[in-house]
């Protein structure tokens, strides 16, 4: 029994089965590759789910760690360290919200600013203002597992399981401006969107949606809450992906790659947003711990030291053109669509998605399927190129011929980058 059989059947036994695991057991990392018991290198276009943005192995993260750890792993929320502060500068700045609340992981951020929502519409309320307590949240969307999360999270699988889910929420059609005017009234404490849906398969809002959401919250006092736990901290070439719309939000949360592989979370919100919380009413013990924001202050400094925005811009921009020029010579690629590096090919088959993605698997490239159709891309940002595989594989799949021999060669070169 190979060692990976041991751990498969072992947890088998022992673990919740709340994934189907892929059968590869990985023990190190280095760059974009990640690499397996055996010493095989899988270039990792999906990067532990839009986490890991430096890479694997990254000395930056590594020194943070280690120097960080060598001081001070934890301390609580009762008490101040050096980090909390520090990071809450360099994402107010970057962000241009003003306040900071830092938690562990994306859905304990998305909770903690459908929290803010309600107290803040229980403030205005008491200071006479008309506004109930609804959350308008999107077709499509994905905002975690916990039960707020859950309830503002749309596909129907992943919320009727644990029913009844929170109460209060309606959700509008994508990129509707009519159904978001027709459910919007005083009754919404919040207007709840990603600026680019993840999960919900690479889908960015329209810019007349995102103007409309902003415009119908500002009227009545409503918050509009980006979610930019997937799309955010540099991922689409700019720090944030609503930056791409030059519409700002009253309140973000962010996690994922914010340090760099170890858990946080954090939700940022305007001073007004703000009004509504005072001390005692919400809080975590491990959120913003020394060790994470120490991490999390390299991260953004590498990431701006070595101009990792403009790299992720240009980088996407060829990745999203050599997807482009595969769509137009497999039919089977209906859509190709995102911004930097996270990205789509939308297939016409669930069952061809599936494959493609065991396939590239084999070819020891790892991609996701998303939505049941869509391949996503959620590469490192250091990455260089990637692609021949996936054209390479779509002809022995579909049985359709390059059209073009030296088209599917220039494509190449991302292979192993
Ligand atoms: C947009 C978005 N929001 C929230 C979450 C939940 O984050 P976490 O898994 O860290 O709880 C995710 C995770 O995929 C996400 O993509």
């Amino acid at each position: 029994m190979t060692k990976l059989d041991q751990i498969r059947a072992a947890e088998s036994k022992l673990l919740l089965t709340t994934y189907e695991r892929f059968p590869v057991l990985f023990t190190h990392g280095e760059g974009v590759h990640i690499i397996d018991e055996n010493g095989v290198r899988y270039l990792d276009l999906l990067s532990g789910i839009g986490v890991n943005a430096l890479g694997y192995s990254s000395p930056v993260i590594e020194n943070a760690i280690a120097e960080q750890s060598r001081k001070l792993i934890h301390t609580s929320n009762l008490f101040y360290h050096e980090g909390q502060a520090e990071l809450a500068l360099r994402l107010t700045e970057r962000s241009g919200l003003d306040r900071v609340f830092f938690a562990n992981t994306g859905t304990e951020a998305w909770e903690g600013a459908l929290k803010l929502a309600r107290a803040h519409a229980g403030l205005l309320r008491s200071e006479g203002k008309t506004i109930g307590t609804k959350f308008l949240a999107l077709e499509q969307s994905f905002h975690g597992r916990t039960f707020g999360s859950v309830s503002t999270t749309h596909k129907a699988k992943y919320r009727e399981p644990f029913g009844p889910v929170v109460p209060g929420v309606e959700f509008v059609r994508f990129n509707d401006v009519a159904d978001l005017r027709a459910k919007f009234s005083t009754d919404v404490c919040a207007i709840l969107v990603e600026a680019i849906q993840g999960e919900g398969g690479i889908r960015p809002l329209s810019q007349e949606f995102f103007a409309e959401a902003r415009a119908l919250a500002t009227s009545t006092g409503a918050l509009l809450i980006v979610d930019e736990i997937q799309a955010g901290m540099g991922r689409t070439g700019k720090w944030f992906a609503y930056q791409h719309y030059g519409i700002q939000p009253d309140v973000i949360t962010l996690a994922k790659p914010i340090a760099g592989g170890l858990p946080l979370g954090a939700v940022l919100c305007t001073e007004e947003a703000a009004r509504a919380i005072h001390a005692g009413m919400h809080g975590t013990t491990f959120g913003g711990g020394p060790l994470a924001c120490a991490v999390a202050n390299a991260v953004i400094d590498h990431i701006e030291k070595t101009n990792l925005l403009a790299h992720a811009t240009e980088v996407g921009d060829y990745f999203q053109s050599q997807l482009r020029s595969l769509a137009a010579r497999h039919s089977a690629i209906v859509d190709v669509r995102g911004k930097g590096l996270m990205l789509a090919a939308e297939l016409d088959s669930a069952d061809l998605a599936k494959e493609v993605v065991n396939q590239m698997l084999k070819r020891h490239i790892i991609i996701n399927c998303t939505s049941d159709t869509v391949l996503r891309f959620l590469p490192p940002y250091i990455l260089e190129r990637a692609i021949s595989a996936l054209d390479e594989i779509l002809i022995e799949l579909t049985g359709a011929v390059s059209a073009s021999p030296s088209a599917a060669q220039s494509a190449g070169g991302l292979n192993h980058g």
